[in-house]
């Protein structure tokens, strides 16, 4: 019997393998395919990691398992409380970074999840919620 929804906290580096490995356990123990699960957790990863390198402040994942007749589905809120981001739709476009990194992050889970909606206020945080479905065995 796994749990249907929790949280761990983004504060540190090792946080962000953690919240990967709890996030494989979870959707694995859920019914998700193989494929399903990677594309689960490399969304969390680059969620999460965003909200180390580039929020400035600390923040929490949370996690919740959906459940429709049918279907198997997970709900996940990255949360921060750190800079903002001042233009949303900018920062989703492939290749926007204000890092020097790839910019590929946001536009990535956007393309592997089923919705990702982003809330954000300058100099009062940031919050990536994404959905993912998946047939139930
Ligand atoms: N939690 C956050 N707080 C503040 N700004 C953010 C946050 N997440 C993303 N951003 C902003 O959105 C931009 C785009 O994010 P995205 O993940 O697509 O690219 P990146 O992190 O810069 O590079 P990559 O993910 O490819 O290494 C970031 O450069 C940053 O300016
Ligand atoms: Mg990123």
């Amino acid at each position: 019997m796994t749990n249907e929804s929790g949280e761990n906290p983004i504060q540190t580096e090792g946080d962000i393998v953690t919240c990967r490995k709890l996030i494989r356990n979870v959707t694995s123990a859920a019914g998700f395919g193989m494929t399903d699960v990677t594309r689960i957790v490399t969304a969390v990863s680059e969620l999460a990691r965003n909200v180390y390198v580039h929020s400035g402040s600390e923040g929490v994942m949370r996690w919740q398992i959906l459940d429709k007749p049918g279907q198997i589905g997970i709900q996940l809120e990255f949360e921060d409380f750190g800079v903002g981001i001042p233009d949303i739709n900018q920062a989703v476009e492939a290749g926007f970074t204000t890092a020097g990194s790839m910019g590929m992050g946001l536009s990535g889970v956007k393309r592997l999840m089923d919705s990702m909606t982003i809330k954000s206020d300058v100099d009062m945080g940031t919050t990536v919620s994404i959905t993912k479905w998946g047939r139930a065995k």
